[in-house]
């Protein structure tokens, strides 16, 4: 049996793929929410958008500190994997960096069940971040570490973890885009009318690391970066506001330029269609550097650093830390670069490669 976790966003889209790859091949599997994200827009939207089943459980933690959510979410699923009577022949797989990640992992670890780490290996060297921890405690328990890149494996083998446990798979992000875009581009093509903008002629923009929104000198001066971007191409700015992002804005009182568009948290095919006619899409969000880099969309990424390397080495991303100046600066690079490059993560058939694997 594999029991599929997933609690937030980009977890529930970079998932879907390995379940339809466990569906197609007669797989059991059990879906494990643990609730982390719970809004409508941050998680109900997903599972009715990619007609996922109902999870079998959901342990519908919230929102919280670290600690609490981490403890709520190990105690749950130590509970559903003895309940279920999971053993050492059983995987639990996991997908990413979040606190739903870890917390997983080691209620899997401490009951001797085989964990599978999804998008194993990513690296920002940054210690203050969460993800860091969670995704290297994650690797280090792993019995299956799925590296989206062989930059991500030898990532891993130099941390010391055995080559045979190290598989190249390439990142389910590609299956999940090739997967939804032509649905995407089909549907809602009104998408655009309603907001206002053209094909090609607006910024997208999304924000919600805790070290960017939490810092209220850091939040103001990306905001301001996105005003001198307002202000310069005489554009429109679409801000699909993740709810922690709302939060702190109106916390702060920081002023946004009139012709940056907050709008609720997008379904993921709005959000393809969206991302993919943008003229440049600007946001500190790991999945969607991986997805602009496949999109063939230039972006700028608001942080000092990344655990996608590739996407910066092929020349679609460029980091813009977190300053006004350096942003405009960067922003202008990225739109006067040729836009042709080779997405790195892989031709589609991770979650198929995955899957085989574990069989
Ligand atoms: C989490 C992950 C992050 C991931 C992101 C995807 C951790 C440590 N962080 O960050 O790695 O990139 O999800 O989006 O696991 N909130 C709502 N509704 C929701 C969820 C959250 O209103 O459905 C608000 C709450 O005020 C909450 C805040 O957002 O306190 C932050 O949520 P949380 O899940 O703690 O972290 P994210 O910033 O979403
Ligand atoms: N996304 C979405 N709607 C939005 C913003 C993002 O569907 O309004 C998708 C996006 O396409 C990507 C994923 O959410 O696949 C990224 O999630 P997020 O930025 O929350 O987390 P991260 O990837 O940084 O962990």
């Amino acid at each position: 049996m594999i029991a599929i976790i997933l609690g937030t966003r980009p977890e529930i889209i970079k998932m879907t793929p390995v379940l339809r790859a466990c569906e197609k091949k007669n797989i059991d599997y059990q879906l494990i929410h643990t609730g982390q994200h719970y809004s409508y827009e941050m998680d109900k939207v997903f599972f009715q958008e990619l007609e996922l089943p109902d999870p079998d459980y959901n342990l519908n933690v919230g929102s919280g500190t670290h600690g609490e959510q981490t403890a709520k979410i190990l105690t749950g699923i130590e509970k559903i994997l003895m309940d279920e009577k999971y053993c050492r022949n059983d995987v639990v797989l996991v997908e990413g960096d979040t606190n739903s990640v870890l917390a997983a992992a080691l209620a899997a670890a401490k009951l001797h069940i085989k964990i599978g780490h999804v998008e194993a290996g990513l690296r920002s060297y940054y210690k203050e971040m969460p993800e860091e921890i969670n995704r290297i405690l994650t690797d280090h328990i792993s019995d299956y570490l799925f590296a989206p890149t062989e930059n991500a494996k030898n990532i891993l083998l130099k941390e010391g973890i055995e080559k045979e446990k190290i598989f190249v798979t390439g990142n389910t992000i590609v299956d999940a885009v090739y997967q939804n875009i032509l649905i995407a581009n089909k549907k809602k093509p009104n998408i655009f009318k309603e907001l206002g903008i053209e094909n090609g002629n607006y910024f997208l923009v999304t924000l919600h690391r805790t070290e960017n929104v939490d810092n209220f000198e850091r939040l103001k001066s990306i905001i301001g970066g996105l005003n001198l971007i307002c202000k310069k191409y005489q554009l429109l700015i679409i801000f699909p506001i993740h709810p922690r992002t709302k939060k702190m804005i109106e916390k702060f009182k920081i002023k946004l330029n009139e012709n940056i568009k907050l709008i609720d948290p997008m379904s993921y095919l709005e959000f393809l269609q969206l991302e993919t006619n943008a003229k440049l899409v600007l946001t500190d969000s790991g999945g969607v550097q991986e997805e602009t880099c496949i999109l063939n969309v230039p972006c700028v990424t608001l942080r000092d650093d990344t655990e996608r390397p590739e996407t910066i080495e092929v020349g679609s991303n460029i980091l813009a830390e977190c300053n006004q100046d350096i942003i405009i600066n960067k922003t202008e690079l990225m739109l006067n670069k040729d836009k042709k490059w080779k997405n790195p993560f892989g031709d589609g058939n991770a979650a198929k490669k995955i899957i085989n694997i574990l069989q």
